[in-house]
């Protein structure tokens, strides 16, 4: 059986699996869903009752994706973890519904990987954990991972909420943390339907404390996008599906030009 990796959210002791729960030595019990994912959000964390995306989002997401428009995205992802050839306990925090984790362990072939999901949202979890049994989903938030200190060998953050303290935390010594984030022009074509005078997303800084930048690529692609239901889906992923206005706006729009702009950096975690 491997190393635990998993910590209790009440008292911080390592989970082991028994049967269908997670337990640990203080007799703190995590059930194991039907679908395969664990519960590790304690009632006390949650801002909400349903934090993080609903269905709706999700399945807008699921659409687009395995449609396979950010293949090129996932798979600079998979090379950027599998970079290291170390790297065998990843944890994908904020892994929205285990797309890029999929992509992953099939970019990884023959090598073992010990896949973890994490995700506020409860749905997504569920659909990751369904579609994954191979790898372990949980909900849990961002800002206090589940995991023990220094037990993962990767961190995977991608348009997710990242807290730096924790995934130092968490990652051993020399460990990685692979950053995905929108470039300048990530969706502008999109976004010039929406806005009057849309802007370029500003250039984030890369990370300093406690963190050495290692690499950093840009993926960029043209997307060209021929049909309703594709531009729905992607519309109904991206945070400008709150904005209603738009979202009647755009409504049945057939053909739309947009662009794919993520920079993913790869950090190594300094003692
Ligand atoms: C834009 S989606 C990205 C999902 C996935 N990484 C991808 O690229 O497709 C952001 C994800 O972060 C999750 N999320 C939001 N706040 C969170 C938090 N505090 N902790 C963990 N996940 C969070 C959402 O539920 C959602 O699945
Ligand atoms: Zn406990």
């Amino acid at each position: 059986m491997p190393a635990p990796l998993l910590a209790c959210p009440v008292c911080a002791q390592p989970l082991t699996r028994d049967g269908a729960a997670f337990r640990c030595v203080s007799g703190h019990a995590y059930d194991v869903a039907r679908s395969g994912y664990v519960n590790l959000l304690l009632a006390n964390q949650r801002r909400s009752k349903d934090p993080g995306d609903d269905k709706a989002m999700m399945a807008a997401r699921t659409a687009f994706l395995e449609a396979g428009w950010y293949g090129p995205l996932g798979d600079a992802l998979a090379q950027a973890v599998l970079a290291d050839p170390t790297a065998a306990r990843v944890v994908d925090v904020g892994c929205g519904e285990g797309w890029y984790l999929r992509r992953l362990r099939q970019r990884a072939a023959a090598r073992p990987l010990d896949l973890h999901g994490l995700d506020i949202s409860r749905h997504a979890v569920e659909a990751a954990a369904r579609r994954d049994p191979a790898s372990l989903y949980a909900v849990a938030g961002a800002h206090r991972l589940p995991i023990l200190t220094g037990a993962a060998d990767a961190l995977i953050s991608n348009f997710a909420p990242l807290e730096t303290g924790e995934a130092h935390r968490v990652l051993r010594e020399a460990g990685r943390l692979v950053v995905g984030a929108p470039g300048p022009r990530h969706l502008f074509g999109l976004r010039t339907l929406i806005y009057e005078t849309p802007t370029e997303h500003p250039e984030v800084p890369p990370l300093t404390a406690g963190f050495a930048l290692l690499a950093e690529t840009r993926v960029r692609r043209d997307l060209q996008l021929r049909d309703a239901a594709t531009i729905a889906a992607l519309i109904g992923m991206t945070p400008y599906a709150w904005a209603a206005d738009a979202r009647d706006r755009l409504a049945g729009l057939a053909e739309l030009d947009t662009e794919l702009d993520v920079v993913i950096r790869t950090y190594e975690r300094l003692s």
